[in-house]
């Protein structure tokens, strides 16, 4: 059986139903592919089950991309105030719960509820569970699946990256990418915790469970966040965004007491000089298990002023040489795909290729942590929708 549309989405996620009701919206008839039997599963379990869905600070040096020009357009032609009319034409009840992050007060449900429903309005027709056999360019686009066969002068690849392929990710936009001649820059587990050697291991695994603020960095990339270590390595948000900057081989310095002095109550005229009050000052600041085990592994190594200097320093720029990281099994994005410089930054669409569109993750566009890569899926979506 064949069936035409204007457009074919391959990916019923947060890009992909975006694109179809903007497009579907427009007059355009409009078919949703996914392999899953349930779209939006990733919507379902972002941000903790309640969907960190946008960012009211959202700018463009919150990407990450070859080219970190490419998202201006896309992003300021669909803001986080547009999808934020979206939520409340659809009367979801929502909150800020830290730096312009916006969650759904309910769940994340709500959400892909209301994407669902404006598919509806606009008439977008959703082939679940249909495995992509082959997709051909005889004349427009023939898209076989597992159950039929699908005619369109437009594909739109919204396929995502490989995070989580437990619930469905795959590389198939990277596929349909290549078959095209269109470069990929190497996928890499992004937004991921990092593990450590073998000796970080033995100093610091028993440490699993404290969190401390801490700024981390990365070739002039900094973030002052939590870091929590884990029995594998670290994690929290301060590791989380700066994974995505960070490349095997590479160190990442810590600050553990950003802005603190931590040896000031040594430094007193009559202060004691000892490992007793180091930890003690170790303690004002720090966890106490973290403090105790930084004061056995690298303590002061004498009374001097110098000495004091050097510890201090040693623990504002700890060095941390990562053994590599979690992998797409714990990664929340992926960062490098599709390369932009092969698609238009006004509408997504192919160079090389016209009718081939690729939007949301499968881009080399990646956001840092707190609702930017769902504002990138809207906004890339919407950018395409509108020039189907
Ligand atoms: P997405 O992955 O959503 O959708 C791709 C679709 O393509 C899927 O439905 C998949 O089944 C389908 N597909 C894949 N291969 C296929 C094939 N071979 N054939 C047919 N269909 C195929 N971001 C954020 O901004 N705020 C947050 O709170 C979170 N939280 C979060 C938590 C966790 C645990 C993860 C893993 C990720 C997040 N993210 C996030 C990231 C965010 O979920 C992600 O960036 C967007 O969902 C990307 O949207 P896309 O539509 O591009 O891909």
């Amino acid at each position: 059986m064949t069936s035409h549309f204007d457009a074919v989405v391959i990916g019923a996620g947060a890009a992909g139903l975006m694109c179809a009701m903007e497009a579907g919206s427009r007059g355009k008839t409009v078919a949703v592919l996914d392999h899953a039997d349930q779209p939006g599963r990733k919507i379902l379990i972002s941000g903790g089950g309640r969907a960190n869905f946008t960012n009211l600070h959202c700018r463009p040096d919150n990407f990450l991309s070859s080219n970190p020009h490419f998202a201006k357009s896309a992003l300021a032609r669909f803001t986080p105030e547009d999808f934020l009319a979206l939520v409340r034409k659809h009367r979801i009840p929502f909150h800020e719960k830290k730096l312009g992050q916006l969650f759904c007060d309910r769940s994340a449900r709500d959400l892909l509820d209301m994407l669902l429903a404006e598919c509806a309005e606009a008439g977008v027709q959703l082939f679940l569970g249909s495995s992509l056999s082959e997709i051909t360019r005889p004349d427009g686009f023939h898209i076989r699946t597992s159950r039929q066969t699908f005619t369109a002068p437009a594909l739109v690849v919204a396929a995502g990256g490989l995070s989580i392929p437990k619930i469905g990710a795959t590389g198939i936009g990277y596929d349909i990418a290549r078959q095209f001649g269109i470069k990929v820059i190497e996928p890499r587990a992004a937004l991921v915790p990092l593990t450590f050697s073998a000796r970080d291991l033995a100093q610091f695994q028993e440490l699993s469970g404290v969190s401390t603020e801490v700024t981390a960095s990365v070739e002039g990339q900094a973030f002052r966040e939590k870091m929590l270590f884990t029995h594998r390595g670290l994690s929290g948000p301060a590791i989380l965004q700066i994974s995505s900057y960070w490349r095997q081989g590479g160190a990442i310095e810590i600050d553990f007491a950003p802005g603190e002095e931590l040896f000031a109550p040594l430094r007193g005229r009559n202060a004691r000089r000892d490992p007793a009050s180091a930890e003690a000052a170790l303690r004002s600041v720090l966890p106490q298990r973290l403090a105790a085990r930084l004061i056995e592994t690298a303590p002061p190594t004498g009374w001097t002023n110098a000495a004091l200097d050097e510890a201090e320093t040693r623990l504002h720029h700890w060095r941390f040489l990562p053994a590599g990281t979690e992998g797409f099994s714990k990664a929340e994005v992926t960062a490098g795909g599709v390369d932009t410089d092969a698609l238009s930054a006004r509408t997504m669409e192919s160079r090389a290729v016209p009718g081939l569109y690729f939007i949301g993750e499968v881009v080399d566009v990646t956001g840092h942590l707190g609702g930017f890569n769902f504002q990138w899926a809207w906004a890339s979506g919407a950018a395409a929708g509108r020039a189907l």
